[in-house]
Protein backbone atom coordinates (compact mmCIF):
# COMPACT_ATOMS: atom_id res chain seq x y z
CA UNK A 1 0.00 0.00 0.00
CA UNK A 2 1.28 3.51 -0.83
CA UNK A 3 0.61 6.31 1.51
CA UNK A 4 1.07 10.24 1.49
CA UNK A 5 1.81 11.68 4.77
CA UNK A 6 1.58 15.72 4.55
CA UNK A 7 2.16 17.39 8.07
CA UNK A 8 2.15 21.35 9.09
CA UNK A 9 -0.30 22.81 6.01
CA UNK A 10 -0.90 26.01 7.81
CA UNK A 11 -3.79 27.54 6.01
CA UNK A 12 -2.17 27.83 3.24
CA UNK A 13 -4.36 26.53 0.57
CA UNK A 14 -2.59 27.30 -2.58
CA UNK A 15 0.62 25.07 -1.10
CA UNK A 16 -1.92 22.38 -0.54
CA UNK A 17 -4.27 22.37 -4.06
CA UNK A 18 -0.70 22.47 -5.42
CA UNK A 19 0.15 18.98 -3.39
CA UNK A 20 -3.64 17.51 -3.72
CA UNK A 21 -2.78 18.05 -7.76
CA UNK A 22 0.44 16.17 -7.29
CA UNK A 23 -1.34 13.24 -5.00
CA UNK A 24 -3.89 13.18 -7.92
CA UNK A 25 -1.04 12.12 -10.18
CA UNK A 26 0.86 9.58 -8.41
CA UNK A 27 -2.57 8.25 -6.86
CA UNK A 28 -1.64 7.02 -2.95
CA UNK A 29 -4.04 4.41 -1.40
CA UNK A 30 -4.29 6.52 1.70
CA UNK A 31 -3.30 10.16 2.52
CA UNK A 32 -2.73 10.91 6.08
CA UNK A 33 -1.61 14.15 8.21
CA UNK A 34 0.29 15.28 11.40
CA UNK A 35 -1.71 18.21 12.51
CA UNK A 36 -1.29 21.98 12.38
CA UNK A 37 -3.89 22.51 9.35
CA UNK A 38 -4.58 25.98 10.80
CA UNK A 39 -2.11 28.97 11.77
CA UNK A 40 0.26 31.37 10.08
CA UNK A 41 -1.55 31.63 6.28
CA UNK A 42 -5.04 32.66 5.41
CA UNK A 43 -7.17 30.04 4.31
CA UNK A 44 -8.03 27.31 7.66
CA UNK A 45 -11.38 26.31 6.75
CA UNK A 46 -10.55 25.60 3.26
CA UNK A 47 -7.63 23.31 4.61
CA UNK A 48 -9.70 21.82 6.89
CA UNK A 49 -12.10 20.73 4.78
CA UNK A 50 -10.22 19.19 2.49
CA UNK A 51 -8.64 16.85 5.23
CA UNK A 52 -11.79 16.39 6.85
CA UNK A 53 -12.63 15.02 3.00
CA UNK A 54 -9.30 13.52 1.99
CA UNK A 55 -7.59 12.28 4.76
CA UNK A 56 -8.09 9.01 6.56
CA UNK A 57 -6.40 9.75 9.64
CA UNK A 58 -4.18 12.50 11.25
CA UNK A 59 -3.26 13.95 14.30
CA UNK A 60 -3.77 17.26 15.92
CA UNK A 61 -1.09 20.16 15.80
CA UNK A 62 -0.66 22.57 18.38
CA UNK A 63 -2.12 25.20 16.35
CA UNK A 64 -4.97 23.19 15.44
CA UNK A 65 -5.61 22.92 19.53
CA UNK A 66 -5.68 26.67 20.14
CA UNK A 67 -7.51 26.75 16.37
CA UNK A 68 -10.64 24.47 18.19
CA UNK A 69 -10.37 25.97 21.60
CA UNK A 70 -8.72 23.09 23.13
CA UNK A 71 -5.52 25.45 24.26
CA UNK A 72 -5.40 28.81 25.06
CA UNK A 73 -1.70 29.85 22.74
CA UNK A 74 -0.52 31.36 25.65
CA UNK A 75 2.95 29.93 25.22
CA UNK A 76 3.27 31.33 21.13
CA UNK A 77 4.66 33.70 20.09
CA UNK A 78 2.47 36.76 19.85
CA UNK A 79 2.34 36.86 16.28
CA UNK A 80 1.76 33.17 15.83
CA UNK A 81 -0.84 33.51 18.78
CA UNK A 82 -2.17 36.23 16.20
CA UNK A 83 -2.72 33.77 13.43
CA UNK A 84 -4.04 30.75 15.69
CA UNK A 85 -6.52 32.79 16.80
CA UNK A 86 -7.16 34.51 13.46
CA UNK A 87 -7.85 30.94 12.45
CA UNK A 88 -10.26 29.85 15.55
CA UNK A 89 -12.37 32.90 14.01
CA UNK A 90 -12.48 31.40 10.57
CA UNK A 91 -13.27 28.08 11.26
CA UNK A 92 -16.86 26.52 10.76
CA UNK A 93 -18.82 24.42 13.71
CA UNK A 94 -18.45 21.05 11.50
CA UNK A 95 -14.06 22.27 11.18
CA UNK A 96 -13.86 22.60 14.58
CA UNK A 97 -15.48 19.25 15.41
CA UNK A 98 -12.82 17.60 13.04
CA UNK A 99 -10.23 19.10 14.98
CA UNK A 100 -11.48 18.44 18.16
CA UNK A 101 -11.45 15.03 17.44
CA UNK A 102 -8.26 14.68 16.20
CA UNK A 103 -5.71 12.47 18.85
CA UNK A 104 -2.49 13.38 19.36
CA UNK A 105 -0.71 10.30 17.76
CA UNK A 106 -2.11 7.06 16.30
CA UNK A 107 -0.60 3.99 14.54
CA UNK A 108 -1.44 3.60 10.81
CA UNK A 109 -0.81 0.81 8.41
CA UNK A 110 3.28 -0.74 8.43
CA UNK A 111 3.73 -0.19 11.89
CA UNK A 112 4.18 3.29 11.49
CA UNK A 113 2.99 5.77 13.59
CA UNK A 114 2.16 9.62 13.28
CA UNK A 115 3.04 12.11 16.14
CA UNK A 116 2.85 16.31 15.46
CA UNK A 117 6.14 17.20 17.13
CA UNK A 118 7.80 14.53 19.23
CA UNK A 119 6.53 10.68 20.83
CA UNK A 120 6.90 12.22 24.17
CA UNK A 121 5.47 15.32 23.72
CA UNK A 122 3.33 16.70 20.59
CA UNK A 123 5.15 20.36 21.22
CA UNK A 124 8.63 19.11 21.23
CA UNK A 125 11.00 19.78 18.63
CA UNK A 126 12.86 16.89 17.28
CA UNK A 127 15.78 18.68 15.20
CA UNK A 128 18.74 17.54 16.25
CA UNK A 129 20.23 13.81 16.39
CA UNK A 130 20.87 14.54 20.00
CA UNK A 131 16.69 15.49 20.54
CA UNK A 132 15.85 11.98 18.24
CA UNK A 133 18.03 9.79 20.46
CA UNK A 134 16.10 10.96 23.42
CA UNK A 135 12.85 10.08 21.70
CA UNK A 136 14.02 7.06 20.33
CA UNK A 137 14.69 5.74 23.66
CA UNK A 138 11.08 6.30 24.77
CA UNK A 139 9.29 3.42 25.72
CA UNK A 140 6.11 5.25 23.14
CA UNK A 141 8.59 5.09 19.82
CA UNK A 142 9.51 1.43 20.62
CA UNK A 143 6.22 0.52 20.58
CA UNK A 144 6.24 1.40 16.58
CA UNK A 145 7.96 -1.23 14.20
CA UNK A 146 7.79 0.97 10.95
CA UNK A 147 8.97 4.55 11.00
CA UNK A 148 7.47 7.20 13.51
CA UNK A 149 6.46 10.43 11.25
CA UNK A 150 6.49 13.49 12.72
CA UNK A 151 6.32 17.28 11.87
CA UNK A 152 6.17 20.50 13.96
CA UNK A 153 9.97 21.41 12.67
CA UNK A 154 8.90 22.13 8.82
CA UNK A 155 12.30 20.80 7.96
CA UNK A 156 12.05 17.46 5.67
CA UNK A 157 14.24 14.75 6.50
CA UNK A 158 14.91 12.78 9.77
CA UNK A 159 16.86 10.75 11.57
CA UNK A 160 17.98 6.79 12.07
CA UNK A 161 19.30 4.70 15.00
CA UNK A 162 21.10 1.78 13.33
CA UNK A 163 21.34 -1.73 14.51
CA UNK A 164 24.63 -0.60 16.63
CA UNK A 165 22.80 1.97 18.54
CA UNK A 166 24.53 5.04 16.56
CA UNK A 167 21.78 7.85 15.51
CA UNK A 168 22.42 10.09 12.37
CA UNK A 169 20.38 12.45 9.98
CA UNK A 170 18.24 11.02 7.17
CA UNK A 171 18.43 13.32 4.27
CA UNK A 172 15.22 13.89 2.92
CA UNK A 173 15.50 12.25 -0.75
CA UNK A 174 14.98 7.94 -0.53
CA UNK A 175 14.98 5.76 2.63
CA UNK A 176 14.63 2.54 3.87
CA UNK A 177 14.18 1.07 7.52
CA UNK A 178 16.01 -2.47 7.51
CA UNK A 179 15.32 -4.54 10.59
CA UNK A 180 16.73 -3.26 13.64
CA UNK A 181 16.50 0.19 13.23
CA UNK A 182 14.03 3.04 14.23
CA UNK A 183 13.47 6.02 12.69
CA UNK A 184 11.48 9.63 12.92
CA UNK A 185 11.07 10.99 9.46
CA UNK A 186 9.39 14.45 8.87
CA UNK A 187 7.56 15.02 5.71
CA UNK A 188 8.12 18.95 5.76
CA UNK A 189 5.55 21.22 5.75
CA UNK A 190 3.30 21.92 3.06
CA UNK A 191 2.13 25.59 3.95
CA UNK A 192 5.07 27.08 5.29
CA UNK A 193 8.80 25.15 4.88
CA UNK A 194 11.58 26.03 6.80
CA UNK A 195 14.46 24.32 5.26
CA UNK A 196 15.43 27.45 2.94
CA UNK A 197 13.45 25.45 0.17
CA UNK A 198 10.18 27.50 -0.61
CA UNK A 199 8.39 24.79 -2.57
CA UNK A 200 5.67 22.60 -0.51
CA UNK A 201 6.66 19.36 0.86
CA UNK A 202 5.44 15.85 1.73
CA UNK A 203 6.54 12.16 1.58
CA UNK A 204 5.12 8.81 0.20
CA UNK A 205 5.77 5.65 2.35
CA UNK A 206 5.59 2.22 0.75
CA UNK A 207 4.31 -0.51 3.15
CA UNK A 208 5.15 -3.40 1.56
CA UNK A 209 8.84 -2.72 0.97
CA UNK A 210 9.55 -0.14 3.32
CA UNK A 211 10.18 2.51 0.88
CA UNK A 212 9.98 6.47 1.62
CA UNK A 213 10.41 9.33 -0.75
CA UNK A 214 9.69 13.05 -0.26
CA UNK A 215 8.72 15.08 -3.18
CA UNK A 216 8.93 18.79 -3.52
CA UNK A 217 6.14 20.68 -5.32
CA UNK A 218 6.31 24.24 -6.49
CA UNK A 219 3.04 26.26 -5.85
CA UNK A 220 1.47 30.07 -6.38
CA UNK A 221 3.90 31.26 -3.12
CA UNK A 222 3.06 35.10 -4.46
CA UNK A 223 -1.04 34.25 -4.15
CA UNK A 224 -0.68 33.06 -0.68
CA UNK A 225 1.75 36.00 0.04
CA UNK A 226 -0.95 38.27 -1.05
CA UNK A 227 -3.48 36.76 0.87
CA UNK A 228 -2.12 36.60 4.31
CA UNK A 229 -1.22 40.00 3.36
CA UNK A 230 -4.83 41.21 2.65
CA UNK A 231 -5.97 39.22 5.86
CA UNK A 232 -3.91 41.80 7.86
CA UNK A 233 -1.91 38.60 9.16
CA UNK A 234 1.64 39.30 10.38
CA UNK A 235 3.73 40.50 7.46
CA UNK A 236 7.07 37.97 8.78
CA UNK A 237 4.28 35.03 7.64
CA UNK A 238 4.04 36.40 3.89
CA UNK A 239 7.78 36.77 4.18
CA UNK A 240 8.39 33.33 5.80
CA UNK A 241 6.36 31.77 2.56
CA UNK A 242 8.80 34.35 0.03
CA UNK A 243 12.44 32.84 1.83
CA UNK A 244 11.42 29.51 2.93
CA UNK A 245 12.27 30.05 6.27
FE1 LIG B 1 3.62 23.82 12.44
Amino acid sequence: MNVAILSDIHANFDALSAVAAELARRRPDRIHHLGDLAGYNAQPEECVRWAMAHAAAGVSGNHDAVACGRATGRNFHAAARKAALWSRDRISPEGRDYLSGLPVQRFIEGGAMLVHGAPSEPGRYVDSVDHADQELSTLFASVATGPIFFGHTHEAGGFVRRRGGRVESVPAREFRLLPGERALLNPGSVGQPRDRDRDASFLLFDTDDGKVTWVRVPYDVEAARRKVLDAGLPREFADRLRDGT
